[in-house]
């Protein structure tokens, strides 16, 4: 190194405060960054300073545990970013490995950014709820103009030195050692005015049409958040800069970056990212970690080739799991391997100029088959034929026959016994629930069910396999819909009903999307088809041949049912794939969904002909009807020991059913509603529809709430029965 630069060396692993040596805390290491700075500023042999990170690394930004601490971060490091562009010798940045967050708006205060052509930077803090809070919502636009700082800020994604070259984010990238060379540009430019290069003093780059852009961004940004607020304060931030002076636009974000650390969708995003790192971590009774089974050579078939195979199928192939697709006939097997083709191509052009290629027209990796012989050299099996149980027993009999002793059996059901379908084979052990989510290529979320006879092994082996999918496993207990359907039925039974009372499907949609779910409950259904709940129905006896005769339309077992599903699906109203659901598509396989004005004059009919008298409902009940409902269910599932707490639940809604991320999860939400509250609504609501047994609150959340609003971390202590696990 010359003599004549300091070297600032900047501590790299995550956070500021876990830095391992020398310094402990955050502000101990903002301290010593200052100090460094105003050392070297003092000390007329150093002419240069140069900032890089320990061990490869620049900066991953702050530690996301110090995101509910509201000193933290942004303010306390935007007068250090400051001051290092004050300084009065030029400062140069040495990015490897990771510049993000606070690291990058480090970096945009130096007067000069080095790069490694590996390195990737970012502004992820929106995607924890928050924004760049340390100038860097001022900085950056002025540094690579409006239309690409606010993508970068808004959306959080990571860029790779390449771009950012071309976006003008760093002055040079090297393929060798980034600190040698950013040595040699800080000798360079030693002596140069740094005016130019302060971003602080930059004007914004104009844009010929700026209002008519920001307006058009803002828009957009509004759409996409659904209630999110850190996209569209981050965008308000980034529209102070080209409005304000800089010192003001600072201000602004100050301003900002308060107000969504006191929203508490920070703290609900950093509830859901560490709930998601704690179902991970999934243990025997005794506490012992499972050992996972290594499988790099496993053969899986997938059996059935509908829109869950389909999926499942390509997921593998993602994967780089050598599959043998299984149909009943060559008709089905036809029909799926084009629709699977299809999926895969589309899968191979979004991975085109990556490392990965996919592997899928080599029969050694992806084989069609309506050979059941094939099933002898499998080491997994995923059946996904259709919801009945006769069938599944049957093939799950023919499996255990057929397949060799080691082999896996895993059902997707949807909401199926997973010990009657073991009873079928002499091997319970090996039988397991897999429950993927439609379309099952691109959901995270895989359930995985134990029965009563499920083996730990089998258990790690699915973990395993959810792993390789790259998706997120949750471990659950067997009951009836598990945990998602399970909590879904109240949801959706609710909003049926409230077609009943007098609403539409687009209005509750509507109030549930505004809450912040990709789709409300009646374009879900028509996504997921309403056929697989309609066969399910029947296979219960709600519906269909075995309805006992002179049973009444909207009764069942004593308790309140809606026909209008069913009714649908009579007259072939299946959702997407039929053009027909509870909207109307363009054409059979459509997606864009159109309010059907035969639906509407259909509930009228409905309703005259049980003499149901239409009443408006507000948005308030909608939501609280739907959400609550479904709340109490998880609460029921909890002390039953179905789940092993309510981070299991929430993962499973934010990762299967499209829960919106910044309300953490239903059992999250219900804790920010308050218990009290919650148990008051569903009290009254009982009391209002006395025959609907699922909007009675549920014994636990009684006792939460008389313990006095138990917080949700201690919650199942208050059971006096855990999850059996196993
Ligand atoms: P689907 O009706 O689209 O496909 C079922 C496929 O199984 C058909 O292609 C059929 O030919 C095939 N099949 C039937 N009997 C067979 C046999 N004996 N041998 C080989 N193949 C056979 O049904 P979908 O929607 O794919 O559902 C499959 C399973 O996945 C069901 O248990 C369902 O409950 C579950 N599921 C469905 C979800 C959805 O959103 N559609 C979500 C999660 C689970």
């Amino acid at each position: 190194m010359s003599q004549d630069t300091f070297c600032v060396v900047f501590h790299a692993q995550i956070p500021f405060d876990r830095i391992p040596h020398q310094f402990k805390s955050g502000p101990m290491f903002l301290q010593a960054l200052e100090d460094g700075l105003k050392k070297a500023d003092a000390d007329p042999s150093v002419k240069a300073v140069m900032i890089c990170g320990e061990n490869g690394k620049f900066s991953a930004g702050a530690d996301i545990r110090g995101f509910s601490s509201p000193k933290t971060l942004g303010v306390a490091l935007g007068p250090i970013v400051s001051l290092i562009e004050s300084s009065e010798k030029p400062v140069v940045a040495a990015i490897e490995g990771v510049a993000l967050g606070g690291g990058l708006e480090v970096a945009l205060g130096c007067h000069y950014r080095v790069a490694h052509a590996k390195a990737r930077m970012g502004l992820p803090e929106v995607t924890i709820g928050l924004l760049p809070g340390a100038e860097g919502t001022q900085r950056l636009p002025r540094l690579i103009g409006v239309p690409a700082a606010l993508d970068m800020i808004t959306t959080g994604k990571h860029i790779p030195a390449t771009e950012a070259l071309k976006l003008g984010l760093v002055d040079e990238i090297v393929e060798e050692n980034t600190i040698e060379a950013a040595i040699r540009l800080a000798n360079k430019v030693i002596g140069q005015p740094l005016g130019p290069r302060r971003l602080s003093l930059k004007p914004v780059p104009k844009l010929p049409n700026m209002e008519a852009f920001l307006q058009e961004a803002q828009v957009k940004v509004k759409r996409q958040a659904r209630g999110f607020l850190a996209p569209e304060l981050c965008f308000q931030a980034v529209q102070a800069a080209t409005q304000r002076p800089f010192a003001e636009g600072v201000r602004r974000e100050r301003e900002l970056f308060q107000v969504l650390l006191s929203s508490g969708q920070a703290q609900a995003l950093q509830y859901a990212f560490f709930a998601e790192r704690a179902v991970h971590r999934w243990a025997t009774p005794g506490g012992i970690n499972l050992l996972f089974i290594i499988f790099d050579s496993i053969l899986l078939l997938s059996l059935g080739l509908g829109t869950m195979g389909q999926g499942i199928v390509t997921s593998l192939v993602k994967a780089n799991i050598p599959v043998v697709a299984l149909e009943q006939n060559l008709e089905y097997l036809n029909k799926g391997r084009k629709a699977v083709m299809v999926l895969l191509e589309r899968e191979a052009k979004k991975m085109e100029g990556g490392a990965q290629k996919l592997d899928f027209h080599n029969p050694a990796r992806l084989q069609f088959t309506v050979d059941f012989n094939l099933l002898h050299d499998v080491d997994l099996v995923i059946e996904a034929v259709f919801e009945n149980m006769a069938l599944k027993k049957e093939i799950f009999h023919k499996l255990s026959n057929i397949c060799k002793p080691g082999a896996l059996l895993c059902t997707n059901t949807s909401a199926l016994d997973i010990d009657e379908i073991a009873s079928a084979t002499s091997r319970p052990q090996q039988v397991i629930g897999t429950h993927f989510f439609s379309p099952a290529h691109v959901m995270r979320l895989l359930e995985i069910i134990y029965g009563r006879h499920t083996s730990p092994s089998a258990i790690a082996t699915a973990m395993q396999l959810a792993k390789d999918m790259k998706k997120v496993g949750v471990v659950v207990g067997n009951c009836f819909g598990f945990v998602g359907n399970r909590m879904m039925f109240p949801y959706v039974e609710q909003a049926v009903f409230l077609l009943e009372e007098g609403s539409r499907p687009e209005a509750v949609d509507q109030v549930l999307e505004d809450f912040g779910f990709k789709i409300g409950p009646f374009r879900m259904s028509d996504l997921a088809g309403l056929d697989v709940g309609w066969r399910s129905r029947k296979g219960q006896g709600l519906t269909g041949p075995s309805l006992p005769a002179g049973s009444s339309a909207r009764q069942r077992r004593g308790q309140r049912y809606s026909p209008l599903p069913d009714l649908l699906c009579e007259r072939g109203r299946f959702g997407q794939k039929t053009g027909k659901g509870w909207y109307q598509y363009e054409r059979a396989g459509g997606r864009t969904a159109t309010p059907d004005p035969w639906i509407h004059g259909f509930l009228s009919q409905y309703r005259d002909t049980h003499r149901i008298e239409t009443r408006y409902i507000d948005q308030e009940e909608i939501l609280e009807r739907c959400l609550f409902s479904l709340i109490n269910e998880g609460f029921a599932i909890l002390a039953e020991g179905i789940a092993s707490g309510p981070e299991h639940l929430d993962v499973i809604y934010l990762n299967g059913y499209g829960w919106p991320k910044h309300r953490g999860g239903p059992m999250f939400y219900a804790s920010t509603v308050g218990l009290p509250r919650v148990l008051a609504k569903l009290q009254k609501y009982s009391e209002a529809h006395p025959d609907v047994p699922k909007l009675r609150p549920s014994a636990f959340l009684k006792k939460l709430v008389a313990v006095g609003n138990a917080p949700l971390k201690e919650w199942m202590s208050y059971l006096s029965r855990q999850s059996p696990k196993l």
